[in-house]
């Protein structure tokens, strides 16, 4: 028999998640990044054309075609989620400063943070992107906002969760009841459940890392990488190596399939790349809530202390055996 077909918004009116603000602001809100979901796969399957094409008719006075797309994807982020009525702030990889919006009109009790476009240097070569979204509650609805209020913990996200834009459109997404993916039906413009409660294996086959940086990392990373690749049947090494370098897609293909993905400290920049609070924050929840791991190497993703909005962090992220063994390495417990 054919699987029963469900949209995003009939899934969780369904499922009646416990969700702070009711279902209607969770129907809401992921409505809301769907709906961008949309228009970013609609931009991004013209990205090779954009030259021949032009983009949104905008050309400088210089007649130089147009915007680049994670600008584009930024302004999209932006215009959908201000005119929702359900966000009070913003804040963005592409936006130094968060958008705090007016109290005068509607304005609702949630904060978005999000990558608008991960992955970026693939657009140029038709490979997958993807944006991340982190939503929090503003704890203080009686005052004025600020930068520090976005600052928060990866354990106060209230959803959590990315759009993946590959073969196909997808959306995946926690509120802390599990992780559930939806494909949107380009024919009917609607997200339908492709992916419910999905599970993680506890280890993998995969690694995805950029080994170009070898060199720069301490020799407990090293000394994992090098294990990786020994052979060995009985631990099912060497494991395979595949790095799309767009984060979202890699962390999916851990989720779906199990391995582990890093963007670990280097030696003269222990902080990593990556972003805390919309990169890894994000990742990090929807991969735990799959029965994953993700880590600095010494400490729990979302146990990190966020002090700034931009604030960058070591990645290991994937299957919980998987991310425990290169803990071992990166601490100094295994050689
Ligand atoms: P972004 O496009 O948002 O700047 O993120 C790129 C990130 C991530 O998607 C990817 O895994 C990694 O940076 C690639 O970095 P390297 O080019 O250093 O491998
Ligand atoms: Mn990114
Ligand atoms: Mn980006």
């Amino acid at each position: 028999m054919a699987q029963q077909i469900l949209t995003l918004e009939q899934f969780i009116s369904l499922n009646q998640p416990t969700f702070p603000g009711g279902v209607g602001a969770l129907t809401g809100l992921l409505s809301q990044i769907g709906l961008i979901g949309k228009f970013l796969a609609h931009d991004l399957r013209r990205a090779g054309l954009l030259d021949i094409l032009g983009t949104t008719g905008e050309t400088n006075v210089q007649g130089e075609a147009v915007k680049k797309l994670d600008e584009i994807a930024n302004e999209t982020f932006v215009r959908v989620l201000q005119q929702s009525g359900l966000i009070c702030a913003l804040a963005s990889e592409e936006m130094e400063k968060p958008i705090i919006l007016s109290r005068d009109g509607a304005q609702g009790s949630y904060m978005v943070l999000f990558d608008p476009l991960d992955g970026s240097s693939n657009t140029d070569v038709n490979m997958p992107l993807g944006s991340i979204f982190s939503i929090v509650r503003n704890q203080r609805p009686d005052q004025p906002l600020s930068e520090r209020d976005l600052v928060r913990k990866g354990t106060e996200q209230v959803v959590a969760g990315y759009l993946l834009f590959g073969a196909s459109t997808m959306l995946v997404y926690t509120v802390g009841q599990g992780v559930h993916g939806f494909t949107l039906e380009p024919g009917i413009g609607e997200y339908l459940l492709s992916h419910k409660a999905i599970t993680m294996p506890a280890r993998g086959k995969v690694y995805a890392a950029n080994e170009g940086n070898y060199q720069k990392w301490p020799g407990g990373t090293q000394k994992y990488f090098d294990y990786l690749k020994v052979k060995d049947k009985a631990t099912g090494r060497p494991y395979s190596g595949r790095y799309s370098g767009c984060l979202v897609a890699d962390v999916h293909r851990m989720l779906l399939g199990g391995g582990i993905y890093l963007y670990p400290g280097e030696l003269d920049k222990p902080e990593g790349k990556l972003r805390l609070l919309y990169e890894a924050n994000p990742l990090a929840w929807v991969v735990e809530q799959a029965g994953g791991r993700a880590s600095t190497g010494t400490l729990r993703i979302l146990d990190v202390e966020a002090k700034q909005l931009h604030q960058r962090v070591p990645l290991i992220i994937g299957s919980a055996d998987d991310v425990l063994e290169a803990e071992s390495f990166i601490q100094g417990r295994r050689m």
